[in-house]
């Protein structure tokens, strides 16, 4: 069978690859420490499951407008309206199956062949996918390791820079880093896209899922609202990975293109979802609460399992539900240099399974340190508490 060209240029999550020979590794009856997939292993919160519920008896099962049911629209605008300190309404808000959506869609309302889009690398790899896949060139931007954060490498920001650049990817609370803007630098990254006329796609996906003190949107800066759209996702805060739900958020002609395709690309998003969605952005938040709680018990023990390790540093950052951690040094010591031979051989030693900065966009040249990426939303403490105790010794060998 003879397969369109332009799929040359459509690149994968290649997590989901990794997650796959965890589960042959297991099949065999081996232990499995599953750190691999930002996917959840917590209920999602009753509140949502029963308006969901509720919705499918109420024979809320057929096709639905376009852009979401107005109800839910309202709620997501009044929701990111009252976090980001900007006026947003349901206008605004044009509802997805998922986050992942906005940036395909994203790109294709704003973006021309040729057009040049800087993007983070390590990052979601789904932007360099889109970006090409749309006839766009991806420009990589990266962050530099310092002392208790990942810190935007504006260098590499404005080496990227030229006069075809149009868009600029951010994803503050970063998959995979866990980067977190200062306010400084927020002001002088929105000062940068200003200046250079650039629109912005800020993938907000981890906005609420963050251990201390409080998230504040990029669109916050003076000039960025209007020229930016909002990745939202009810997909980690409600633990709803599987439901496929979320929205587009941003000025009104591009939410309107954005609409036109979904009407080609799924008609509408899951009719009776959007109630159960809508139910926990209304209902009584203890369980989402819960979430976070129990998010942050995983983070300390991974972190620190993780930062007990001889030859490894690690980052632990105050939000998203990702570490890091920098192994160079375990790396040198195994004598491996080879990212995929290192994770295979910790996967076959350990049942440890992760994912590295290969699964994070391309790696660029030369490249002087080498990290791997902890997901800890798919597993209990007490795994890992016991997954530590196995790497620790094998990395230490
Ligand atoms: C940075 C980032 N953006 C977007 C998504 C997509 O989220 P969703 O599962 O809601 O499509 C993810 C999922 O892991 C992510 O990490």
């Amino acid at each position: 069978m003879r397969i369109a060209d332009r799929i040359k240029r459509l690149g994968t999550e290649t997590a989901f690859a990794v997650g796959a020979e965890a589960a042959a590794f297991g099949a065999k009856g081996n232990r499995v420490f599953p750190f691999h997939l930002g996917d959840m292993n917590i209920p999602t919160p009753s509140t949502v499951v029963e308006g969901a519920t509720k919705a499918i008896a109420d024979g809320k099962t057929g096709y639905c407008p376009n852009a979401g049911i107005p109800q839910l629209r309202e709620a997501i605008a009044a929701d990111v309206s009252a976090s980001h300190h900007t006026a947003y309404t349901m206008e605004n808000v044009v509802v997805q199956p998922g986050g992942k959506p906005t940036i395909g869609k994203f790109l294709a309302a704003t973006m021309n062949a040729g057009d040049e889009v800087l993007y983070p690398n390590p990052g979601y790899p789904i932007y360099e996918s889109q970006i090409e896949y749309l006839g766009g060139v991806a420009v990589p931007y990266g962050y530099l390791e310092v002392e208790d954060n990942f810190d935007l490498d504006f260098e590499s920001i404005e080496r990227g820079l030229t006069d075809k650049t149009r868009i600029l990817i951010l994803n503050d609370l970063q998959n995979p880093n866990g980067a977190e803007l200062s306010p400084e630098q927020r002001s002088r990254l929105a000062r940068l896209v200003v200046d250079n006329d650039l629109y912005v796609l800020c993938d907000e996906a981890y906005f609420d899922m963050r251990y201390a003190g409080s998230s504040t949107s990029f669109v916050e800066e003076p000039g960025i609202a209007e020229r930016s759209v909002i990745l939202y996702t009810f997909s980690k805060k409600f633990a709803m990975t599987g439901w496929r739900l979320g929205a587009s958020i941003g000025p009104r002609e591009i939410v309107d293109v954005i609409a036109k395709i979904n009407v080609n690309d799924e008609s509408c998003s899951n009719h009776f979802v959007q109630y159960g969605g809508l139910a926990g952005l209304q209902g009584d938040q203890t369980e989402v609460q819960a979430i976070v709680k129990m998010l942050e018990a995983r983070r300390d023990a991974a972190g620190a399992g993780l930062n007990a390790i001889d030859g490894i540093r690690c980052i632990v950052p105050n939000a998203t539900f990702y570490l890091f951690p920098n192994v160079t040094e375990v790396m040198q010591r195994k004598g491996l240099t080879d990212y995929e031979e290192f994770r295979r051989a910790a996967l076959h030693a350990t049942g440890v399974s992760f994912c590295t900065r290969l699964h994070f966009g391309r790696a660029l040249p030369n490249e002087p340190l080498q990290y791997i990426r902890f997901a800890y939303s798919g597993i209990d403490v007490a795994d890992i508490e016991e997954s530590m105790v196995v790497f620790k010794d094998w990395c230490e060998a």
